[in-house]
C-alpha cells in the first residue's frame, strides 16, 4: 500500500475508476519505484515477490523445468525485468503494462541492456491479443492486486492462452489483509476481518481516487480461476528465505517468518 494518502478508506471502486487511478499512480511513481526496488529486482531478473524467490529456483512457468512454452506474455510487467530475463535465455516474449511510465523505465533499461523485449501498453483485464496466441502468460505482482475486475484478468489470460498453456501469477497473500500493513511486530496482530473484501482506497482532497488495492479471499481467487475455465495446478505460499534481510513495504523478515506474504497461483488451460 502506498502510504502517502490524504484520506484512506475501505470502499467499493469500480474497474474504470480503479484503472484510471492505477495509471496515474504508477506513471507518477515509476522512476522512484525503480530507484527503490530496481537493484532487488535486477534489470534482467525474475523475482516472484518481496521474499526474493526467483523463477530459476521455483520453475513455475514450465512443468518440465525447461524454457516456458512460447510465445510468452507478461502482464503488469512494470519495467519488464522478468521478460528480459526470459529473453536473455532465448525465449520469445512480449511485456505489457497499463502504465506508460513503467514501460518507459523498461525502455531506459533496454537502452543499456543487450536483451530488448517488445513492450505493449494495455490493461491486463482487457488484452489486445487474439485468442490462443500465447503458450504462457504470467505476472509477478502485476495487475491482479490492482484491478476491481480480477475475474476478467483470469478470463483474458484463459482466452489468449493456447490449450495446455500456463497462467502463473503472484499476488499479495490474502491473509495479509487481516493484519496491519507494517513490517514490524505490530504487523503480526490481526486487527480486521479477512473476509472484508472492500478495496483499500486513498483519495485526494477533491475525493479523486489516487491509489487502490483490491482483495479477494483464497476461495474467491480459486473460484475466479475455475470460472475462467482454468485448472489450478498449484498454490505456492513461499516462506521467507534466511538469506533475505530486506524489507519491502509491509513485507519483512519479521513478518515473513510467521505469515505468508505472497501467494503464487499456477493455472493451466485444459487441453481441448
Ligand atoms: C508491483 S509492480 C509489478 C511489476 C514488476 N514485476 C515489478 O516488480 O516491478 C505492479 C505493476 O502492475 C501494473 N498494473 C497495475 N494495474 C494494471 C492493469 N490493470 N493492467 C496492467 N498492468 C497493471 C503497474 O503499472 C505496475 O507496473
Amino acid at each position: 500500500m502506498s502510504g502517502g494518502a490524504g484520506r484512506v478508506e475501505r470502499a467499493a471502486v469500480g474497474h474504470d475508476e480503479s484503472i484510471a487511478a492505477q495509471r496515474r499512480w504508477w506513471d507518477g511513481e515509476a522512476a522512484d519505484y525503480r530507484a527503490e526496488h530496481g537493484t532487488f529486482l535486477g534489470d534482467s531478473g525474475f523475482v516472484w515477490g518481496p521474499e526474493g524467490w526467483t523463477e530459476a529456483e521455483l520453475s513455475l512457468l514450465s512443468p518440465a523445468g525447461g524454457m516456458p512454452p512460447a510465445p510468452v506474455l507478461e502482464i503488469g510487467a512494470g519495467a519488464a525485468q522478468c521478460s528480459r530475463s526470459l529473453r536473455a535465455q532465448g525465449v520469445e516474449v512480449v511485456a505489457s503494462d497499463l502504465s506508460g511510465g513503467m514501460l518507459r523505465q523498461g525502455q531506459l533499461i533496454d537502452a543499456i541492456a543487450p536483451d530488448h523485449v517488445p513492450l505493449v501498453q494495455c490493461d491486463g483485464a482487457r488484452l489486445p491479443f487474439a485468442e490462443a496466441s500465447f503458450g504462457t502468460v504470467f505476472t509477478a505482482y502485476g495487475v491482479v492486486p490492482f484491478v476491481a475486475d480480477s475475474a476478467g484478468v483470469m478470463r483474458e489470460a484463459a482466452r489468449v492462452l493456447r490449450p495446455g498453456g500456463r497462467f502463473v501469477f503472484s499476488t499479495t497473500h490474502p491473509i495479509r489483509w487481516a493484519f496491519p500493513d507494517v513490517p514490524g511486530v505490530s504487523g503480526l496482530s490481526a486487527h480486521q476481518s479477512y473476509w472484508d473484501t472492500r478495496p483499500y482506497v486513498e483519495r485526494d482532497a477533491r475525493g479523486q481516487v489516487t491509489y487502490v488495492e483490491h482483495h479477494r479471499t483464497l476461495g474467491e481467487r480459486v473460484r475466479e480461476i475455475v470460472a475462467a475455465g482454468l485448472d489450478l495446478v498449484d498454490l505456492i505460499e513461499p516462506q521467507w528465505p534466511e538469506r533475505n534481510d530486506q524489507e519491502w513495504g509491509g513485507w519483512s523478515p519479521t513478518r515473513g517468518r510467521v505469515l505468508p506474504g505472497t501467494a503464487i497461483f499456477v493455472c493451466r488451460k485444459p487441453l481441448a
